[in-house]
């Protein structure tokens, strides 16, 4: 949830030191800061709040030197401060730090009976004592090996030493670490965006690597304290794709993007024409498919969405016994879990502490593990079994869209495949569910169109102060994803619900002044949907239908406000009904005034428990 940047080479490294944390403002905002090696001292300048703060704390009184690293920061330990914004000083050793310390307090004490002072509430400033301490008289790769054995948690680290200005040491376990090869000069990053700008080659850090950037070319270090020789990768994401493109939020571009998203996301995969799905990086191969008898879905917030919706996907198309569990939970319940079962984890970032420690869990356990990921090379990616790829491309804003909707569609793919290689889904049945598929963008792009009238729904309804948003089915947990869009971003208070648990509680809510969100799609429950649309009617409440029914049909009759979207078949419908709910979020955000690709208290990717 920080952002990590160091930088060695001919550039004026607070130019790029600063750029690239603008690039990685989305991952936390609370505080910012940089240190530059000057005359074998540091040269820091730290803010508290956004990185324009710091921004115009340089421009009044800039910052020379050489080597440099910088952090944008989102408290885990300490509130947000000047003093608790990194990097963090301690003698000789300048550092910044994503993740958490979790022996820090012992760490501490031993430290001050040494005599060391601190400046801050961090955990991390904790680790730079830990290496000044240790660099007398060593380098600088020795005093962070011997810190490392000390320090239990995770962490990403970027490590400068005053005396050595032409070296920049970083350690990762557990927090994303990426190194950039570029003419003459060397990058590390918590996220490539970082440095694309710059370069595309390359080097992604494994768990207790190590890796000093020197000239003439970065080396990488293994725990085992021995050189390695790692693959530079060469990224095709080009920096334009992640700029806003003219919209007003990157939140709103992404919304737009999703039908090239799911297309890239599905191309290659499916075979129309033989109505056969392709998707070896399952990494399961036939027989191993056929042994497995349960199906664990494992995420968090809006990835979790997704699973439950893979749990329909896969329990009616496959016949597989399928639970979904929040990540933050699952370890502590003690699942039932052996070799025949498959864990699978959503993940959009990769880095999601939650989901890495399930993912651990199942892993003691023996279980088969396959990731559906946006993020190539996060941790999550590269220590599973398998991996389905999302194609969303970079998701910028918090908020999450594109990489949702594409989630949807990686499930569709795996359930396809799934069924085909067990034979519970016959080629005529897959045929039509390709075509299906391959619909899909035409019929959002036909959603996006209706933007104009999602947004008069907002205007109408955006000063209400609770909405519900009710659904059944497979659509259930699109509601929760449209009351989750709605309150991070607007700062609404927003339920979702299944539409038949509306009478055991939520009811109570419903008066004059509270919009509910009704999914009605036609299938064989829409029946029961307009029930629940009666006895909200019949309290007064006011109504916003979604429907595919021709003119709005019965729907259109209930509703006070009704959005019109095309009519897809059952496992996809869920994508189409998710984009005017993103919308409408969007919309009354905008109105409302909030920060919508950076909502308070959130960060892009949470990664710790
Ligand atoms: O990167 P992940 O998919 O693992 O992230 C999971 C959640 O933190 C994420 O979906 C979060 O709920 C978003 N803010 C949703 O918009």
């Amino acid at each position: 949830m920080c952002g990590i940047i160091g930088y060695l080479g001919p550039q004026n490294p607070v130019e790029v030191i600063f750029e690239g944390l603008k690039k990685l403002e989305y991952r936390g905002y609370d505080s910012a800061g940089i240190a530059l090696i000057q005359n074998q001292n540091f040269e820091v300048r730290r803010s508290q709040g956004k990185l324009s703060e710091l921004g115009r704390l340089l421009s009044k009184n800039p910052l020379y030197g050489g080597i440099g690293i910088g952090h944008t920061r989102w408290a885990t330990h300490g509130r947000p401060s000047e003093t608790n914004a990194h990097p963090h000083v301690a003698g000789r050793i300048a550092l910044v730090h994503n993740g958490i310390i979790e022996n820090y307090l012992d760490l501490k004490k031993q430290l001050l009976n040494d005599g060391c002072q601190f400046s801050s509430e961090t955990d991390s400033e904790i680790v730079a004592h830990l290496i000044n301490k240790y660099i007398k008289g060593r380098d600088l790769v020795k005093a962070v090996q011997m810190a490392q054995e000390k320090i239990r948690g995770s962490y990403a680290l970027v490590i400068l030493d005053s005396q050595d200005p032409d070296r920049i040491v970083a350690v990762r376990k557990e927090c994303p670490l990426i190194v950039g090869i570029g003419d003459e000069e060397f990058f590390i990053a918590s996220d490539l965006m970082a440095f694309l700008h710059h370069t595309n080659r390359v080097i992604y850090l494994d768990d207790g690597e190590m890796a000093v950037l020197e000239h003439p070319f970065p080396q990488v270090i293994s725990l085992k304290k021995t050189k390695i020789k790692k693959e530079v990768q060469k990224i095709t994401w080009s920096p334009v794709m992640a700029e806003k493109a003219g919209y007003k939020h990157f939140m709103q571009k992404e919304i737009f993007e999703q039908p090239q998203a799911i297309i890239d996301t599905f191309r290659g995969r499916v075979s129309p024409e033989k109505g056969e799905v392709l998707l070896p990086e399952i990494g399961l191969t036939s027989e191993e498919l056929k042994d497995i008898d349960q199906i664990h879905i494992i995420a968090c917030g809006t990835s979790w969405h997704a699973a439950l919706v893979g749990k329909f996907l896969l329990e009616e198309y496959c016949r597989i016994p399928t639970t979904v569990d929040y990540a933050s939970e699952y370890r502590y319940r003690n699942p039932i879990v052996n070799s025949r079962t498959l864990l699978l984890l959503i993940s959009q970032s990769g880095e999601t502490a939650d989901t890495l420690a399930a993912f651990r869990e199942g892993k003691k356990k023996k279980a088969r593990i396959l990731a559906i990921c946006n993020v190539v090379g996060s941790s999550i990616a590269r220590e599973a079994d398998g991996v389905i790829y999302t194609h969303a491309g970079p998701e910028i804003g918090v908020a999450s869209t594109k990489a949702f909707t594409t989630q949807l569609t990686a499930l569709f793919l795996m359930t396809l495949y799934i069924g085909q290689t067990l034979k519970k889904i016959s080629r005529k049945d897959r045929l039509a569910m390709i075509q299906e598929l391959l619909r899909i963008p035409h019929d959002i792009e036909k959603v996006l169109e209706a933007e104009d009238r999602i947004q008069a729904i907002a205007q109408k309804y955006f000063q209400a102060q609770d909405f519900l948003f009710l659904g059944r089915g497979i659509h259930y947990p699109i509601a929760l994803e449209g009351a989750l869009k709605l309150k991070e971003i607007s700062y609404i208070h927003a339920e979702g619900y299944p539409a038949g648990e509306m009478k055991h509680g939520p009811i109570a809510l419903i008066d004059e002044k509270m919009p509910t969100v009704f999914l009605a799609p036609q299938n064989n429950i829409q029946e029961k949907v307009f029930s629940n649309m009666e006895e909200v009617r019949a309290r007064g409440g006011i109504i916003i239908a979604l429907t595919d029914e021709k003119k709005g049909g019965k729907a259109g009759l209930k509703a006070n406000d009704l959005i019109q979207l095309p009519k897809a078949g059952w496992g996809l419908s869920p994508i189409l009904y998710t984009v005017p709910l993103q919308l409408l979020a969007y919309h009354v955000a905008v109105l409302r005034g909030t920060d919508v690709d950076q909502p308070r208290n959130l960060a892009k990717s949470v990664v710790v428990e």
